[in-house]
């Protein structure tokens, strides 16, 4: 039986990963109508990726006798100032999502529930991956500047990127 503690932060990473799911939706839906469809298709992937992260942890609790409950969620941000805007925050998320998950490993080894301690070994490699991406993604449209040609270069290169991503479907039996 999982532990009282593990199961409530568990619980509160579920909320996180649901949170950036709806968030990059909304960073999505804004990138659509403003004009860079590259960049609304990168991250309507991401919103699949967030949701598998979430799914994930909803079913390692309930298989470890705890039980996935969901948390009232705040309204993700829905204006940007810019692409640029929308990646700065993206990377601002990532990087909260990084500490939760480290807080989250935290409270495992302190509960000596080495077993949730080697199944969040995955988000933390995970999180060293997105946060590489996010960079990559960020120091190109630096370099482009806010000139509409850059941006319609990045927008293609967003779309390349999408095209590549593959979301893991998760095996829920
Ligand atoms: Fe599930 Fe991008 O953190």
């Amino acid at each position: 039986m999982i532990k009282e503690a593990v199961e409530k932060a568990i619980i509160n990473q579920i909320k996180n990963e649901e949170h950036s799911s709806r968030l990059y939706l909304s960073m999505a839906s804004w990138c659509q109508v403003k004009g860079y469809p590259g960049a609304a298709a990168f991250l309507f992937k991401q919103t699949d990726e967030e949701r598998m992260h979430q799914l994930k942890f909803v079913h390692y609790l309930n298989d470890r006798d705890g039980y996935s409950q969901l948390l009232a969620l705040d309204n993700p941000t829905a204006e940007y100032s810019s692409l640029l805007d929308v990646f700065e925050k993206v990377m601002i998320h990532e990087e909260f999502i990084t500490a939760s998950i480290n807080d989250l490993y935290e409270v495992a080894l302190n509960n000596k529930d080495y077993t949730t301690g080697n199944f969040l070994q995955w988000y933390i490699n995970e999180q060293i991956e997105e946060e590489r991406t996010m960079h990559g993604i960020l120091d190109k449209m630096k370099l482009a500047g806010n000139e509409a040609g850059g941006l319609f270069h990045i927008d293609k290169e967003l779309s390349a990127l999408a095209a590549a991503k593959v979301v893991a479907t998760l095996v829920t039996e």
